[in-house]
């Protein structure tokens, strides 16, 4: 197991959507060094098979525990319904694992129950039900009702939303039957926060729009403290940005997700 409390915090997404995890920890734990990958070479996760999804995540942990990392986060909820428990056997006796789905699942089982709430994700999360399955495990009467919202993801990574087509699109989802008469929606994709204002825009900020990117920061923190893995050294912070494949589109979309630049680097999966 790599304890050290100086090495990195691993984070990764299958783009740069998980950006908005590795802000909210870098802004709470500020002295934690970082190393993210993005995997934009397979960019959306959403529409991809369970086994795909598994395979990426594997190559993944192994990057970024070559890179020492004491923790990884899966800053992604495809890959966290897919690849989680693998995962967790799989660098068991390496590092500590976090996914950003059980955080959520904590927040909501706390706070609605006897509530109807809703989810929006990707195809692979919505159709692997594992909110659901959590959520029923708590028994605390939370009625969940889960849209696929595969157009949400790319239309981000694009840059492209607070437009005319944008808010259609999203008020197009949000109008579907599934979604009605509900008392809180989760953005079950770590792309969504970006369009946070048009979701609340649509419900004229009547119910709570909630993401997992502070829970998850807060998780982490219980964790470290927990092993006793802070960073207690206070020399410059270093966080590294990986993707496994490099367009100029992707480094200008890091700005939108972690809300300063960061400078890409190319890391291949395969060698
Ligand atoms: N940001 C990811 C998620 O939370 C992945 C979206 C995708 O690649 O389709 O699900």
């Amino acid at each position: 197991m790599n304890n050290s409390p100086s090495s990195p915090i691993g984070i990764f997404d299958s783009g740069t959507g998980g950006l908005t995890v590795a802000h909210a920890i870098k802004r709470l734990l500020p002295h934690e060094h970082m190393v993210y990958f993005g995997d934009t070479a397979h960019f959306p996760y959403g529409d991809k098979s369970e086994a795909a999804i598994q395979a990426y995540s594997v190559k993944i942990a192994d990057v970024l525990l070559k890179k020492g990392c004491k923790v990884i986060v899966i800053a992604c909820n495809s890959a966290s319904s897919a690849a989680y428990e693998l995962l967790k056997e799989y660098v068991r006796k390496e590092a500590h694992i976090i996914n950003v789905i059980d955080p959520m699942v904590k927040l909501i089982t706390q706070n609605f129950e006897g509530k109807r709430v809703g989810l929006i994700g990707t195809k692979r999360t919505v159709q692997s039900g594992i909110y659901a399955r959590k959520i029923a495990d708590a028994k605390k009467n939370i009625t969940l009702s889960s849209l696929a919202t595969p157009l949400l993801t790319p239309m981000i990574e694009e840059g492209f939303f607070n437009n005319q087509i944008s808010h259609e699109i999203i008020s197009q989802y949000l109008k579907e039957e599934t979604l009605q008469n509900i008392d809180a929606l989760i953005l079950a994709c770590t792309h969504y926060p970006l369009i946070r204002k048009e979701i609340n825009h649509f419900y004229n900020n009547s119910i709570p729009v909630i993401d997992s990117a502070e829970e998850v920061a807060l998780a982490l923190k219980e964790h470290l403290q927990k092993y006793s893995l802070f960073n207690d050294e206070r020399g410059p912070v270093q966080r590294t940005f990986y993707v496994s494949d490099y367009t100029e589109a992707f480094e200008a979309s890091t700005r939108l997700f972690f809300q300063e630049k960061v400078l890409l680097e190319k890391h291949s999966l395969w060698n």
